[in-house]
Protein backbone atom coordinates (compact mmCIF):
# COMPACT_ATOMS: atom_id res chain seq x y z
CA UNK A 1 0.00 0.00 0.00
CA UNK A 2 2.85 2.16 1.08
CA UNK A 3 5.53 0.75 -1.81
CA UNK A 4 3.51 1.11 -4.74
CA UNK A 5 3.08 4.87 -5.53
CA UNK A 6 7.13 5.04 -4.38
CA UNK A 7 7.90 2.38 -6.38
CA UNK A 8 6.14 3.98 -8.97
CA UNK A 9 7.62 7.12 -8.47
CA UNK A 10 11.04 6.54 -8.00
CA UNK A 11 11.22 3.85 -11.06
CA UNK A 12 14.27 2.40 -12.28
CA UNK A 13 14.14 4.09 -15.99
CA UNK A 14 15.82 2.33 -18.81
CA UNK A 15 18.32 5.25 -19.55
CA UNK A 16 19.65 5.82 -16.01
CA UNK A 17 22.87 4.62 -15.05
CA UNK A 18 23.53 1.94 -12.57
CA UNK A 19 24.71 4.47 -10.26
CA UNK A 20 21.35 6.50 -10.74
CA UNK A 21 19.39 3.07 -10.26
CA UNK A 22 21.18 2.54 -7.05
CA UNK A 23 20.46 6.34 -5.85
CA UNK A 24 16.45 5.96 -6.97
CA UNK A 25 16.51 2.54 -4.60
CA UNK A 26 18.03 4.38 -2.19
CA UNK A 27 15.67 6.73 -2.47
CA UNK A 28 12.76 4.75 -1.84
CA UNK A 29 14.44 2.97 1.11
CA UNK A 30 14.99 6.31 3.23
CA UNK A 31 11.84 7.48 2.04
CA UNK A 32 9.90 4.44 3.52
CA UNK A 33 11.43 4.87 6.41
CA UNK A 34 11.30 8.20 7.45
CA UNK A 35 7.65 8.98 6.89
CA UNK A 36 4.79 6.47 7.33
CA UNK A 37 2.33 8.73 5.79
CA UNK A 38 2.00 8.68 2.07
CA UNK A 39 4.29 11.00 0.47
CA UNK A 40 2.87 11.95 -3.22
CA UNK A 41 5.19 12.31 -6.23
CA UNK A 42 6.70 15.89 -7.07
CA UNK A 43 4.15 17.53 -9.59
CA UNK A 44 4.92 16.51 -12.94
CA UNK A 45 5.85 19.85 -15.41
CA UNK A 46 3.28 20.29 -18.01
CA UNK A 47 3.49 21.05 -21.69
CA UNK A 48 2.34 24.51 -23.10
CA UNK A 49 0.13 24.33 -26.23
CA UNK A 50 -2.24 27.33 -27.15
CA UNK A 51 -1.81 29.31 -24.16
CA UNK A 52 -3.05 26.30 -21.72
CA UNK A 53 -0.64 24.64 -19.73
CA UNK A 54 -1.73 21.15 -19.90
CA UNK A 55 -0.88 17.28 -18.32
CA UNK A 56 1.38 14.83 -20.69
CA UNK A 57 -0.45 11.85 -21.41
CA UNK A 58 3.27 10.19 -21.63
CA UNK A 59 3.37 7.49 -18.99
CA UNK A 60 7.36 8.42 -18.56
CA UNK A 61 9.07 11.06 -17.05
CA UNK A 62 12.33 12.25 -16.01
CA UNK A 63 13.06 13.22 -12.17
CA UNK A 64 14.45 16.39 -11.90
CA UNK A 65 17.03 16.07 -8.79
CA UNK A 66 18.43 19.02 -6.72
CA UNK A 67 22.13 18.19 -7.12
CA UNK A 68 22.69 19.43 -3.80
CA UNK A 69 20.63 17.05 -1.69
CA UNK A 70 19.85 14.09 -4.59
CA UNK A 71 15.94 15.21 -3.66
CA UNK A 72 13.40 14.96 -6.56
CA UNK A 73 12.12 18.30 -7.02
CA UNK A 74 9.65 17.81 -10.14
CA UNK A 75 9.35 15.54 -13.15
CA UNK A 76 10.03 16.15 -16.67
CA UNK A 77 7.64 14.02 -18.93
CA UNK A 78 8.82 12.93 -22.23
CA UNK A 79 6.26 14.81 -24.61
CA UNK A 80 4.33 12.71 -26.91
CA UNK A 81 4.38 12.96 -30.75
CA UNK A 82 0.75 13.63 -30.74
CA UNK A 83 1.59 16.38 -28.24
CA UNK A 84 4.32 18.06 -30.09
CA UNK A 85 2.34 17.92 -33.29
CA UNK A 86 -0.52 19.69 -31.38
CA UNK A 87 2.33 22.36 -29.91
CA UNK A 88 3.60 22.97 -33.25
CA UNK A 89 -0.41 23.30 -34.74
CA UNK A 90 -0.93 25.62 -32.40
CA UNK A 91 2.48 27.94 -33.29
CA UNK A 92 1.28 27.42 -36.80
CA UNK A 93 -2.33 28.76 -36.25
CA UNK A 94 -1.38 31.28 -34.21
CA UNK A 95 1.25 32.83 -36.44
CA UNK A 96 -1.09 34.54 -39.10
CA UNK A 97 -2.10 36.75 -36.56
CA UNK A 98 0.77 37.62 -35.00
CA UNK A 99 2.91 38.44 -37.26
CA UNK A 100 0.54 41.57 -39.02
CA UNK A 101 0.28 42.25 -34.99
CA UNK A 102 1.91 45.46 -34.82
CA UNK A 103 5.69 45.57 -33.90
CA UNK A 104 4.92 48.81 -31.00
CA UNK A 105 2.16 45.96 -29.99
CA UNK A 106 4.71 43.29 -29.63
CA UNK A 107 7.59 45.23 -28.16
CA UNK A 108 5.11 46.09 -25.28
CA UNK A 109 4.39 42.58 -24.87
CA UNK A 110 8.17 42.54 -23.81
CA UNK A 111 8.47 45.58 -22.18
CA UNK A 112 5.58 44.19 -19.64
CA UNK A 113 7.44 41.07 -18.85
CA UNK A 114 10.59 42.69 -18.21
CA UNK A 115 8.33 44.07 -15.45
CA UNK A 116 7.15 40.89 -14.23
CA UNK A 117 10.46 39.12 -14.26
CA UNK A 118 12.00 41.88 -12.04
CA UNK A 119 8.97 41.40 -9.89
CA UNK A 120 9.54 37.44 -9.43
CA UNK A 121 13.24 37.56 -9.74
CA UNK A 122 13.93 36.06 -6.75
CA UNK A 123 11.38 33.35 -7.22
CA UNK A 124 13.00 32.43 -10.60
CA UNK A 125 16.48 32.49 -8.83
CA UNK A 126 15.35 30.11 -6.22
CA UNK A 127 13.84 27.45 -8.80
CA UNK A 128 17.58 27.77 -10.60
CA UNK A 129 19.13 26.61 -6.89
CA UNK A 130 16.69 24.26 -6.60
CA UNK A 131 16.94 22.57 -9.87
CA UNK A 132 20.17 23.19 -11.32
CA UNK A 133 23.04 24.22 -8.51
CA UNK A 134 23.91 27.68 -8.56
CA UNK A 135 24.21 30.17 -5.97
CA UNK A 136 21.37 31.81 -5.35
CA UNK A 137 23.76 35.04 -6.43
CA UNK A 138 24.84 33.40 -9.91
CA UNK A 139 21.01 32.49 -10.25
CA UNK A 140 20.00 36.44 -10.27
CA UNK A 141 22.66 37.08 -13.13
CA UNK A 142 21.60 33.94 -14.83
CA UNK A 143 17.95 35.65 -15.13
CA UNK A 144 19.58 39.36 -15.22
CA UNK A 145 21.71 38.27 -18.18
CA UNK A 146 18.52 37.25 -19.83
CA UNK A 147 16.45 39.77 -18.80
CA UNK A 148 19.00 42.21 -21.07
CA UNK A 149 17.51 40.37 -24.18
CA UNK A 150 14.36 41.40 -23.44
CA UNK A 151 14.99 45.04 -22.84
CA UNK A 152 16.70 45.13 -26.16
CA UNK A 153 13.84 43.48 -27.63
CA UNK A 154 11.96 46.07 -26.67
CA UNK A 155 13.49 47.86 -29.45
CA UNK A 156 12.60 45.39 -31.95
CA UNK A 157 10.66 48.05 -34.43
CA UNK A 158 14.71 50.05 -34.79
CA UNK A 159 15.95 46.43 -34.78
CA UNK A 160 13.76 45.03 -37.90
CA UNK A 161 14.08 48.25 -40.12
CA UNK A 162 14.42 47.45 -43.70
CA UNK A 163 16.32 49.41 -46.25
CA UNK A 164 15.09 52.03 -49.02
CA UNK A 165 17.11 53.05 -52.16
CA UNK A 166 14.82 55.62 -54.47
CA UNK A 167 15.34 55.68 -58.10
CA UNK A 168 17.52 52.56 -58.56
CA UNK A 169 16.30 53.07 -62.02
CA UNK A 170 14.06 56.03 -63.75
CA UNK A 171 10.92 56.12 -61.35
CA UNK A 172 11.99 52.92 -59.73
CA UNK A 173 12.54 52.45 -55.87
CA UNK A 174 13.57 48.94 -54.07
CA UNK A 175 13.48 48.64 -50.51
CA UNK A 176 13.69 45.51 -48.12
CA UNK A 177 11.79 44.48 -45.42
CA UNK A 178 12.30 42.09 -42.79
CA UNK A 179 9.01 39.14 -42.23
CA UNK A 180 8.87 37.34 -39.71
CA UNK A 181 9.54 33.34 -40.75
CA UNK A 182 6.86 31.30 -38.66
CA UNK A 183 7.38 28.93 -36.44
CA UNK A 184 10.54 28.60 -34.81
CA UNK A 185 12.06 26.38 -31.98
CA UNK A 186 14.51 26.34 -29.36
CA UNK A 187 16.79 23.45 -27.82
CA UNK A 188 18.07 24.88 -24.21
CA UNK A 189 20.86 23.23 -22.25
CA UNK A 190 20.87 22.84 -18.23
CA UNK A 191 23.66 25.16 -17.01
CA UNK A 192 21.52 28.90 -17.41
CA UNK A 193 17.72 27.51 -17.03
CA UNK A 194 16.79 31.10 -17.83
CA UNK A 195 19.48 33.32 -19.22
CA UNK A 196 19.13 30.92 -22.56
CA UNK A 197 15.43 30.37 -23.31
CA UNK A 198 15.98 34.26 -22.83
CA UNK A 199 18.06 34.38 -25.58
CA UNK A 200 15.44 32.70 -27.62
CA UNK A 201 11.84 33.34 -27.43
CA UNK A 202 11.86 37.15 -26.76
CA UNK A 203 14.11 38.01 -30.19
CA UNK A 204 12.31 35.46 -32.01
CA UNK A 205 8.28 36.33 -30.91
CA UNK A 206 9.11 40.26 -30.96
CA UNK A 207 10.29 39.70 -34.74
CA UNK A 208 6.45 38.39 -35.15
CA UNK A 209 7.59 34.45 -34.94
CA UNK A 210 5.96 31.79 -33.11
CA UNK A 211 7.85 29.31 -30.75
CA UNK A 212 8.31 26.08 -29.88
CA UNK A 213 10.93 25.93 -26.60
CA UNK A 214 12.30 22.96 -24.82
CA UNK A 215 13.49 23.75 -21.84
CA UNK A 216 16.10 21.63 -20.42
CA UNK A 217 14.91 18.26 -18.93
CA UNK A 218 17.36 18.53 -16.18
CA UNK A 219 15.83 21.99 -15.07
CA UNK A 220 12.48 23.14 -16.73
CA UNK A 221 11.42 25.04 -14.01
CA UNK A 222 12.71 28.66 -15.22
CA UNK A 223 11.12 28.25 -18.03
CA UNK A 224 7.59 27.29 -17.18
CA UNK A 225 7.87 30.53 -15.14
CA UNK A 226 8.74 32.60 -17.84
CA UNK A 227 6.33 31.05 -20.07
CA UNK A 228 3.95 31.96 -17.20
CA UNK A 229 4.78 35.28 -17.02
CA UNK A 230 4.81 36.00 -21.06
CA UNK A 231 1.57 34.77 -20.82
CA UNK A 232 0.51 37.23 -17.99
CA UNK A 233 2.19 40.40 -19.99
CA UNK A 234 0.16 39.42 -22.71
CA UNK A 235 1.45 37.33 -25.54
CA UNK A 236 -1.37 35.21 -27.22
CA UNK A 237 -2.24 31.75 -26.92
CA UNK A 238 -0.22 29.74 -28.89
CA UNK A 239 3.03 32.50 -29.70
CA UNK A 240 4.80 30.29 -27.00
CA UNK A 241 4.69 26.56 -27.03
CA UNK A 242 6.71 24.09 -24.32
CA UNK A 243 7.20 20.76 -24.40
CA UNK A 244 9.59 18.73 -23.34
CA UNK A 245 11.94 15.29 -23.54
CA UNK A 246 15.08 14.28 -24.94
CA UNK A 247 16.41 12.94 -27.81
CA UNK A 248 12.90 12.29 -29.69
CA UNK A 249 11.42 15.32 -29.20
CA UNK A 250 14.64 17.03 -30.97
CA UNK A 251 14.15 14.72 -34.06
CA UNK A 252 10.62 15.57 -33.78
CA UNK A 253 11.67 19.16 -33.86
CA UNK A 254 14.43 18.83 -36.12
CA UNK A 255 11.99 16.75 -38.54
CA UNK A 256 8.62 18.94 -38.85
CA UNK A 257 8.57 20.72 -41.74
CA UNK A 258 6.30 23.42 -40.20
CA UNK A 259 9.09 24.38 -38.04
CA UNK A 260 11.53 26.98 -40.24
CA UNK A 261 14.79 27.63 -37.87
CA UNK A 262 15.84 26.34 -34.69
CA UNK A 263 18.14 27.89 -31.99
CA UNK A 264 20.06 25.41 -30.28
CA UNK A 265 22.48 25.77 -27.02
CA UNK A 266 24.62 22.37 -25.90
CA UNK A 267 27.16 20.14 -26.57
CA UNK A 268 28.80 19.43 -29.43
CA UNK A 269 27.62 15.80 -29.99
CA UNK A 270 23.91 17.17 -29.59
CA UNK A 271 24.36 20.48 -31.97
CA UNK A 272 26.05 19.24 -34.82
CA UNK A 273 23.31 16.03 -34.81
CA UNK A 274 20.81 19.13 -35.01
CA UNK A 275 22.34 20.94 -37.41
CA UNK A 276 22.73 18.48 -40.02
CA UNK A 277 19.65 16.58 -39.54
CA UNK A 278 17.90 20.13 -39.59
CA UNK A 279 19.59 21.48 -42.55
CA UNK A 280 18.85 18.40 -44.15
CA UNK A 281 15.27 19.13 -43.82
CA UNK A 282 16.23 23.03 -45.39
CA UNK A 283 15.80 24.76 -41.62
CA UNK A 284 18.15 27.63 -40.63
CA UNK A 285 19.85 26.65 -37.40
CA UNK A 286 22.01 28.44 -35.26
CA UNK A 287 24.03 26.23 -32.56
CA UNK A 288 26.42 27.38 -30.02
CA UNK A 289 28.14 24.27 -29.01
CA UNK A 290 31.52 23.45 -26.57
CA UNK A 291 34.52 25.59 -25.32
CA UNK A 292 37.77 25.42 -24.59
CA UNK A 293 38.65 28.78 -22.98
CA UNK A 294 42.33 30.18 -22.97
CA UNK A 295 43.71 32.75 -20.61
CA UNK A 296 46.98 34.17 -21.93
CA UNK A 297 49.09 35.52 -18.70
CA UNK A 298 52.08 37.75 -19.88
CA UNK A 299 54.71 38.37 -17.00
CA UNK A 300 53.84 41.85 -17.23
CA UNK A 301 50.26 41.33 -16.05
CA UNK A 302 49.10 43.07 -13.07
CA UNK A 303 49.16 40.57 -10.53
CA UNK A 304 46.44 40.72 -8.44
CA UNK A 305 43.43 41.63 -10.81
CA UNK A 306 44.47 38.91 -13.13
CA UNK A 307 44.14 36.50 -10.46
CA UNK A 308 41.20 37.94 -9.21
CA UNK A 309 39.90 37.22 -12.87
CA UNK A 310 41.79 33.69 -13.14
CA UNK A 311 39.77 32.54 -10.36
CA UNK A 312 36.43 33.86 -10.97
CA UNK A 313 36.54 32.61 -14.65
CA UNK A 314 37.63 29.00 -14.10
CA UNK A 315 35.75 28.75 -11.02
CA UNK A 316 32.47 30.59 -11.41
CA UNK A 317 28.97 28.42 -11.93
CA UNK A 318 31.09 25.45 -11.23
CA UNK A 319 33.25 25.54 -14.48
CA UNK A 320 29.53 24.57 -15.93
CA UNK A 321 29.55 27.48 -18.83
CA UNK A 322 30.92 27.91 -22.01
CA UNK A 323 32.40 30.94 -21.17
CA UNK A 324 34.28 29.64 -18.66
CA UNK A 325 38.62 30.49 -18.83
CA UNK A 326 39.44 26.47 -18.24
CA UNK A 327 42.77 26.85 -19.77
CA UNK A 328 45.68 29.55 -18.43
CA UNK A 329 48.65 29.96 -20.50
CA UNK A 330 51.44 31.47 -18.63
CA UNK A 331 54.62 32.95 -20.64
CA UNK A 332 57.52 32.29 -18.95
CA UNK A 333 57.65 31.57 -15.39
CA UNK A 334 54.22 30.13 -14.09
CA UNK A 335 55.88 29.30 -10.46
CA UNK A 336 54.86 32.43 -8.42
CA UNK A 337 51.46 32.48 -10.49
CA UNK A 338 50.67 29.01 -9.41
CA UNK A 339 50.83 29.32 -5.27
CA UNK A 340 48.73 32.50 -5.26
CA UNK A 341 46.19 30.93 -7.30
CA UNK A 342 45.97 27.69 -5.06
CA UNK A 343 45.38 29.97 -2.36
CA UNK A 344 42.90 31.49 -3.35
CA UNK A 345 41.23 28.91 -5.25
CA UNK A 346 41.48 27.02 -1.75
CA UNK A 347 39.73 29.79 0.32
CA UNK A 348 36.50 29.52 -2.55
CA UNK A 349 33.69 28.47 -0.17
CA UNK A 350 31.90 25.25 -1.46
CA UNK A 351 28.55 24.43 -0.46
CA UNK A 352 24.56 24.29 -1.66
CA UNK A 353 23.86 27.14 -3.66
CA UNK A 354 21.17 28.42 -1.29
CA UNK A 355 23.75 28.34 1.43
CA UNK A 356 24.96 32.16 2.68
CA UNK A 357 28.37 33.10 0.96
CA UNK A 358 28.77 29.88 -1.23
CA UNK A 359 31.12 30.20 -4.00
CA UNK A 360 30.59 27.22 -5.72
CA UNK A 361 27.48 24.86 -5.75
CA UNK A 362 27.39 21.35 -7.20
CA UNK A 363 27.95 20.11 -10.40
CA UNK A 364 24.38 19.04 -12.33
CA UNK A 365 24.50 15.08 -11.81
CA UNK A 366 26.44 12.67 -10.31
CA UNK A 367 27.11 11.50 -14.09
CA UNK A 368 28.88 15.25 -14.33
CA UNK A 369 30.97 14.76 -11.44
CA UNK A 370 32.02 11.45 -12.21
CA UNK A 371 32.88 12.51 -15.76
CA UNK A 372 35.10 15.49 -14.49
CA UNK A 373 36.68 13.48 -11.39
CA UNK A 374 38.06 10.80 -14.57
CA UNK A 375 39.38 13.81 -16.83
CA UNK A 376 41.10 14.46 -13.86
CA UNK A 377 42.10 11.64 -13.39
CA UNK A 378 43.64 10.68 -16.80
CA UNK A 379 45.31 14.22 -16.50
CA UNK A 380 47.46 12.48 -13.62
CA UNK A 381 47.99 9.87 -14.95
CA UNK A 382 48.95 10.99 -18.56
CA UNK A 383 51.57 13.62 -16.36
CA UNK A 384 50.07 16.33 -15.02
CA UNK A 385 50.79 17.76 -11.47
CA UNK A 386 47.86 18.19 -8.98
CA UNK A 387 48.68 21.24 -7.20
CA UNK A 388 45.04 21.84 -5.66
CA UNK A 389 42.87 18.35 -5.77
CA UNK A 390 39.10 19.33 -5.09
CA UNK A 391 37.49 16.07 -5.98
CA UNK A 392 37.31 14.51 -2.27
CA UNK A 393 35.38 17.43 -0.73
CA UNK A 394 33.20 17.04 1.95
CA UNK A 395 30.51 19.60 2.35
CA UNK A 396 28.77 19.14 5.55
CA UNK A 397 25.09 19.08 5.54
CA UNK A 398 25.15 17.92 2.05
CA UNK A 399 26.98 14.99 2.01
CA UNK A 400 25.40 13.60 -0.83
CA UNK A 401 25.49 16.38 -2.91
CA UNK A 402 27.31 16.26 -6.28
CA UNK A 403 30.30 18.45 -5.25
CA UNK A 404 33.46 19.15 -6.81
CA UNK A 405 36.01 21.41 -5.44
CA UNK A 406 38.31 23.78 -7.12
CA UNK A 407 40.93 21.84 -9.03
CA UNK A 408 44.25 23.29 -10.72
CA UNK A 409 46.21 20.56 -12.58
CA UNK A 410 49.80 21.81 -13.56
CA UNK A 411 52.34 20.73 -16.40
CA UNK A 412 49.47 20.19 -18.96
CA UNK A 413 50.72 19.65 -21.79
CA UNK A 414 47.90 19.47 -25.34
CA UNK A 415 47.94 15.82 -26.05
CA UNK A 416 46.15 15.29 -22.63
CA UNK A 417 42.57 14.00 -23.00
CA UNK A 418 41.79 16.80 -19.83
CA UNK A 419 42.68 19.39 -22.28
CA UNK A 420 41.23 18.02 -25.48
CA UNK A 421 37.77 17.15 -24.02
CA UNK A 422 35.66 20.11 -22.40
CA UNK A 423 35.73 19.33 -18.55
CA UNK A 424 32.53 21.74 -17.18
CA UNK A 425 33.33 21.45 -14.33
CA UNK A 426 35.51 23.58 -11.47
CA UNK A 427 38.72 22.40 -13.27
CA UNK A 428 41.68 24.80 -14.13
CA UNK A 429 44.41 23.46 -16.07
CA UNK A 430 47.65 25.68 -16.24
CA UNK A 431 49.92 25.42 -19.23
CA UNK A 432 53.68 27.17 -20.24
CA UNK A 433 54.73 28.83 -23.37
CA UNK A 434 57.65 30.35 -23.79
CA UNK A 435 56.23 33.57 -25.88
CA UNK A 436 53.35 34.92 -26.45
CA UNK A 437 53.98 33.62 -30.50
CA UNK A 438 53.87 30.20 -28.98
CA UNK A 439 50.53 30.67 -26.32
CA UNK A 440 48.95 32.01 -29.20
CA UNK A 441 49.78 29.09 -31.03
CA UNK A 442 48.38 26.68 -28.49
CA UNK A 443 44.83 28.69 -28.21
CA UNK A 444 44.65 28.52 -32.28
CA UNK A 445 45.80 24.71 -32.31
CA UNK A 446 42.32 24.04 -30.29
CA UNK A 447 39.26 23.09 -32.26
CA UNK A 448 37.12 25.55 -30.18
CA UNK A 449 36.87 29.15 -30.99
CA UNK A 450 34.24 30.76 -28.40
CA UNK A 451 36.90 32.69 -26.64
CA UNK A 452 40.32 34.03 -25.21
CA UNK A 453 41.43 36.39 -23.19
CA UNK A 454 45.03 38.19 -22.67
CA UNK A 455 46.55 39.53 -19.34
CA UNK A 456 49.21 42.49 -19.88
CA UNK A 457 50.25 45.59 -19.42
CA UNK A 458 51.27 46.10 -22.71
CA UNK A 459 48.93 47.58 -25.06
CA UNK A 460 51.50 46.20 -28.29
CA UNK A 461 51.07 42.40 -27.04
CA UNK A 462 47.60 43.07 -26.51
CA UNK A 463 46.98 44.87 -29.86
CA UNK A 464 48.91 41.77 -31.61
CA UNK A 465 46.73 38.94 -29.39
CA UNK A 466 43.25 40.78 -30.63
CA UNK A 467 44.14 40.47 -34.25
CA UNK A 468 45.97 36.95 -34.49
CA UNK A 469 44.00 34.88 -31.86
CA UNK A 470 41.85 32.68 -33.45
CA UNK A 471 38.47 32.39 -31.26
CA UNK A 472 35.28 34.84 -31.68
CA UNK A 473 34.94 36.44 -28.35
CA UNK A 474 38.49 38.11 -26.94
CA UNK A 475 39.06 39.77 -23.66
CA UNK A 476 41.80 41.93 -22.82
CA UNK A 477 42.28 42.49 -19.01
CA UNK A 478 39.01 40.48 -18.32
CA UNK A 479 37.54 37.34 -18.63
CA UNK A 480 35.96 36.60 -21.86
CA UNK A 481 32.72 38.29 -21.26
CA UNK A 482 29.16 37.46 -22.76
CA UNK A 483 28.70 40.28 -25.08
CA UNK A 484 25.62 42.70 -24.32
CA UNK A 485 22.24 42.26 -26.55
CA UNK A 486 23.59 45.04 -28.92
CA UNK A 487 26.28 42.96 -29.94
CA UNK A 488 26.04 39.08 -30.48
CA UNK A 489 27.40 35.69 -29.13
CA UNK A 490 30.16 35.42 -31.17
CA UNK A 491 31.82 32.26 -31.00
CA UNK A 492 33.50 30.47 -33.39
CA UNK A 493 35.12 27.58 -35.28
CA UNK A 494 34.04 24.25 -33.49
CA UNK A 495 32.15 26.03 -30.81
CA UNK A 496 29.46 27.36 -33.53
CA UNK A 497 27.56 25.89 -36.63
CA UNK A 498 25.68 28.35 -38.77
CA UNK A 499 25.97 31.64 -39.88
CA UNK A 500 23.90 34.10 -37.82
CA UNK A 501 24.80 34.64 -34.01
CA UNK A 502 22.70 34.44 -31.24
CA UNK A 503 21.13 38.25 -30.35
CA UNK A 504 22.06 41.30 -31.81
CA UNK A 505 21.48 42.14 -35.50
CA UNK A 506 22.30 38.85 -36.13
CA UNK A 507 19.83 37.40 -34.17
CA UNK A 508 17.22 39.90 -35.59
CA UNK A 509 18.39 38.25 -39.37
CA UNK A 510 18.44 35.04 -38.08
CA UNK A 511 14.77 35.32 -37.14
CA UNK A 512 13.71 36.71 -40.08
CA UNK A 513 13.43 36.30 -44.12
CA UNK A 514 14.58 39.74 -46.05
CA UNK A 515 12.42 40.50 -48.88
CA UNK A 516 13.47 42.97 -51.49
CA UNK A 517 10.58 45.04 -53.40
CA UNK A 518 10.99 46.95 -56.17
CA UNK A 519 8.56 49.17 -57.56
CA UNK A 520 7.43 51.33 -60.48
CA UNK A 521 4.59 53.56 -60.19
CA UNK A 522 3.91 54.60 -64.12
CA UNK A 523 2.35 58.07 -65.29
CA UNK A 524 -0.19 56.17 -67.30
CA UNK A 525 0.40 58.77 -70.00
CA UNK A 526 4.15 57.89 -70.90
CA UNK A 527 3.69 54.37 -71.99
CA UNK A 528 7.14 53.06 -73.66
CA UNK A 529 5.97 49.92 -75.20
CA UNK A 530 7.83 46.59 -74.98
CA UNK A 531 11.01 45.40 -74.28
CA UNK A 532 13.17 42.54 -74.10
CA UNK A 533 16.66 43.47 -73.21
CA UNK A 534 18.06 42.93 -70.01
CA UNK A 535 17.11 45.87 -67.69
CA UNK A 536 19.71 48.19 -66.56
CA UNK A 537 20.06 51.30 -64.79
CA UNK A 538 22.10 52.80 -67.58
CA UNK A 539 20.25 55.95 -69.79
CA UNK A 540 19.78 54.41 -73.32
C1 LIG B 1 13.35 59.82 -59.90
O1 LIG B 1 13.39 59.63 -61.30
C2 LIG B 1 12.36 60.31 -62.00
C3 LIG B 1 12.39 59.88 -63.45
O2 LIG B 1 13.73 59.90 -63.96
C4 LIG B 1 12.55 61.80 -61.80
O3 LIG B 1 11.51 62.50 -62.48
C5 LIG B 1 12.49 62.10 -60.29
O4 LIG B 1 12.74 63.46 -60.08
C6 LIG B 1 13.47 61.26 -59.52
N1 LIG B 1 13.15 61.42 -58.10
C7 LIG B 1 14.06 61.56 -57.19
C8 LIG B 1 13.58 61.69 -55.79
O5 LIG B 1 15.25 61.58 -57.45
C1 LIG C 1 10.19 25.50 -10.43
O1 LIG C 1 9.08 26.01 -11.13
C2 LIG C 1 8.33 25.05 -11.84
C3 LIG C 1 7.27 25.79 -12.63
O2 LIG C 1 6.47 26.56 -11.82
C4 LIG C 1 7.73 24.05 -10.87
O3 LIG C 1 7.06 23.05 -11.58
C5 LIG C 1 8.85 23.42 -10.09
O4 LIG C 1 8.31 22.57 -9.13
C6 LIG C 1 9.68 24.50 -9.43
N1 LIG C 1 10.78 23.85 -8.79
C7 LIG C 1 11.16 24.15 -7.59
C8 LIG C 1 12.26 23.37 -7.05
O5 LIG C 1 10.62 25.05 -6.96
C1 LIG D 1 20.67 10.86 -27.51
O1 LIG D 1 21.47 11.89 -28.06
C2 LIG D 1 22.79 11.96 -27.56
C3 LIG D 1 23.46 13.14 -28.20
O2 LIG D 1 22.92 14.30 -27.72
C4 LIG D 1 23.52 10.68 -27.88
O3 LIG D 1 24.81 10.73 -27.33
C5 LIG D 1 22.75 9.51 -27.29
O4 LIG D 1 23.36 8.32 -27.69
C6 LIG D 1 21.32 9.54 -27.78
N1 LIG D 1 20.56 8.49 -27.09
C7 LIG D 1 19.79 7.63 -27.73
C8 LIG D 1 19.06 6.65 -26.87
O5 LIG D 1 19.66 7.63 -28.95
Amino acid sequence: MLRSPLRRAYRVRPWQSPAAAALAVLRLSTAAEASPIRKSPPARVRNLIGGEFVESQSEESIDVINPATQEVVSRVPLTTKEEFKAAVDAAKGAFPQWRNTPVTTRQRVMFKLQELIRRDMDKLALNITTEQGKTLKDAQGDVFRGLEVVEHACGMATLQMGEYVTNVSHGIDTYSIREPLGVCAGICPFNFPAMIPLWMFPMAVTCGNTFILKPSEKDPGASMMLAELALEAGLPNGVLNIVHGTNDTVNNICDDDDIKAISFVGSNTAGMHIYARAAAKGKRVQSNMGAKNHAVVLPDASVDATLNCLVAAGFGAAGQRCMALSTTVFVGDSKPWEDELVERAKSLKVSAGVEPGTDLGPVISKQAKDRICRLIQSGIESGARVVLDGRNIGVPGYEDGNFVGPTILADVTSDMECYKEEIFGPVLLLMKAESLDEAIKVVNSNKYGNGASIFTTSGVSARRFQSEIEAGQVGINVPIPVPLPFFSFTGSKASFAGDLNFYGKAGVQFYTQIKTVTQHWKDSSSSQGVSLAMPTSQKS
